[in-house]
Order: structure tokens, then C-alpha cells, then sequence
């Protein structure tokens, strides 16, 4: 397996939300980004994505324009997965369907070298199944990092039945050399995070349905109240409500009743309403 000190290039697979943030933190602590989507203007997205949120950093006094042009040129999009070939470690972002990411994942087996460890950003699907696709499921682990990537110090670490210890360690040491602060849940449902966070959203959005209050309430209600930065209806839009009603559909798949998602929450899925990305969610937003 290779050793942190082994890693010069990372790929990513998926430009979407979670991965041109990655890509953009991997690139910002110097390592060579391979970013890899399915369409050219998928991938194009994802790297305007990184230019604009680097150009923010620069305006703001946090980055200076040298350092924003090293991170720009360190990320190569591509749509060829072999482009992933020479790559020390990957890290998969895309779509939150297991089909989607087993199939991924055995193809990622067949283009990097047998000692590269494969991590998975899933929010809620078992690392131990995407795992199975593979035939190295000991190198690979879940890698869950917070959104947006660049504000977030969190990172969850999952364990799969089959990760290997070691791979685990280098998880937490690759997210700690992102300038990341790591802690470590079991490969059982939601992990830590969501399993908590998922009902409390759910909860927001009943309260607002069932008519407790109006939705800038429910949202004072929590952040004044708890001492949280963001109310739920907030927060879900902020996440993208698809995202949400993925994560609890798989939550309730495997935890029972409690984990039910709420019908408001799948009107405005259907809707296409699925927040602050759509311009349209609980709230509405600019452009
Ligand atoms: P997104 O919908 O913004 O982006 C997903 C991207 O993956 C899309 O650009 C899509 O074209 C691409 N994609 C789909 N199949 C692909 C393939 N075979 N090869 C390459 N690219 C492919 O989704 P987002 O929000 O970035 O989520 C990605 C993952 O991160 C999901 O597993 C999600 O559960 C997880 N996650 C999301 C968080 C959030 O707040 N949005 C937070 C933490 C984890």
C-alpha cells in the first residue's frame, strides 16, 4: 500500500458539489489533481467551480494570487478514467447510487496500481458493499468529507468489514494534510453524522409541514436555540434536498420506520426544487 509520503497525485472522480472541492483542497495543499466527470461541460463546471471559489479566497486576503495560479495548475479535468492510471489515491464523489459507484469502483480496480487505496465520499451507502465490487475491498475506505469542502474542517473516516487498518490510518493522515481534523465511525448506516443529521432535518421539514411554524422560525428557532450555525431548512437546501432524500431513503432502507423520509420533502424532489442549486428549495435564491 502506498504511504502518505507516496502521494503526489490524486483522482477524482465526479465534478460535481463535493468533487471540485476536493479537488481544489488536494490542489491548494499541492498535490497533482487528476478530476474526472462524464461530460466535458461537467468537468468544465467543476473546474469554474474551483477557479471561482479560489478568486473568492484572493479577493477576501486569505490566498494570495500566486498561491490561487499554483492551484489552478495543478488540477487536469478529464472524462477518460484512464487518465486516473498514474494516480497514488483516489477519491470518488459521484452520484449517491450503489450501482452507479460499484460499477465505478470495479473499473477503477482495473485502471490504478494494485497498492492504491480507492475512498468513497458516500454519505450513507455501505463501504463495505462498494468495496465488494473491487478485488482489493482491504484498500478501500470512506472519506466523507463536509460541505463546502474548502470552509469544512470535518472529515468522517468510514470502516469497511474488510479495510484495512493501515488504509484507515492513511485516511486520517491524507485528510489531516488538507489541513482536515478527522474521526473515525463503523461501516453501519449513515456513519456518525448523518445518522444524527438526517432525522433532525426530517424533523425541520415535518415541523414546517404539520404547521409548528413558518420556516424562518423553525430555522431561528434552531440556530438561536441550539447554537447551531444553521436551521434545518436552511441546511437541506444548502446540501440539495435530492442529496437529502437519498441519504434517507438509504437510512430508512436499512434502519426501519424512524428513518422515514418526509412526502414535502419528495414533492419538491419531483418538483426539481432541490435548493440553493436549483435557485429554488425551502427558500428561494439568487442567481
Ligand atoms: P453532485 O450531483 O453535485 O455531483 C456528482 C457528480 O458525479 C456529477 O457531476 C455527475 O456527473 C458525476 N458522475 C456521475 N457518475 C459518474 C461517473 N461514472 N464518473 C464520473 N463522474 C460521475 O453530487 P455531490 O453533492 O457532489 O455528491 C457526491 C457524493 O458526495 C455523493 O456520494 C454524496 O452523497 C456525497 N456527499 C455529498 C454532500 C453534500 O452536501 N452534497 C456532503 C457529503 C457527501
Amino acid at each position: 500500500m502506498r504511504e502518505l509520503d507516496d502521494i503526489d497525485t490524486v483522482g477524482i472522480v465526479g465534478a460535481g458539489t463535493m468533487g471540485h472541492g476536493i479537488a481544489q483542497v488536494a490542489a491548494l495543499d499541492g498535490y497533482d489533481v487528476v478530476l474526472r466527470d462524464v461530460e466535458d461541460e461537467l468537468v468544465e463546471s467543476g473546474l469554474s467551480g474551483i477557479h471561482e471559489s479560489l478568486d473568492r479566497f484572493v479577493t477576501r486576503g486569505d490566498l494570495s494570487e500566486a498561491e490561487a495560479d499554483d492551484a489552478r495548475e495543478r488540477v487536469t479535468g478529464t472524462t477518460d478514467l484512464a487518465d486516473l492510471a498514474d494516480a497514488d489515491l483516489v477519491v470518488e464523489a459521484i452520484v449517491e447510487d450503489m450501482d452507479v459507484k460499484q460499477s465505478v469502483f470495479a473499473d477503477l480496480d482495473d485502471t490504478v496500481a494494485e497498492d492504491v487505496v480507492l475512498a468513497t465520499n458516500t454519505s450513507t451507502l455501505s463501504i463495505t458493499s462498494i468495496a465488494s465490487a473491487t478485488d482489493c475491498p482491504e484498500l478501500v475506505v470512506g472519506l466523507h468529507f463536509m460541505n463546502p469542502v474548502p470552509l469544512m474542517e470535518g472529515v468522517e473516516v468510514v470502516v469497511g468489514e474488510k479495510t484495512d487498518p493501515a488504509v484507515a490510518s492513511l485516511a486520517h493522515d491524507f485528510a489531516e494534510s488538507l489541513g482536515k481534523s478527522t474521526w473515525e465511525s463503523d461501516d453501519k448506516p449513515g456513519f456518525v453524522t448523518n445518522r444524527i443529521l438526517m432525522p433532525w432535518l426530517a424533523e425541520g421539514i415535518r415541523a414546517y409541514d404539520e404547521g409548528v411554524a413558518e420556516k424562518p422560525d423553525i430555522d431561528r428557532g434552531m440556530t438561536l436555540g441550539t447554537n447551531v450555525p444553521m436551521g434545518p431548512l436552511e441546511l437541506a437546501d444548502h446540501i440539495g434536498l435530492d442529496i437529502c432524500l437519498d441519504a434517507m431513503e438509504t437510512l430508512h432502507a436499512e434502519l426501519g420506520d424512524r428513518y422515514q423520509p418526509p412526502y414535502l420533502l419528495k414533492r419538491k424532489v419531483e418538483a426539481g426544487d432541490l435548493g440553493k442549486k436549483t435557485g429554488r428549495g425551502f427558500y428561494e435564491y439568487g442567481d
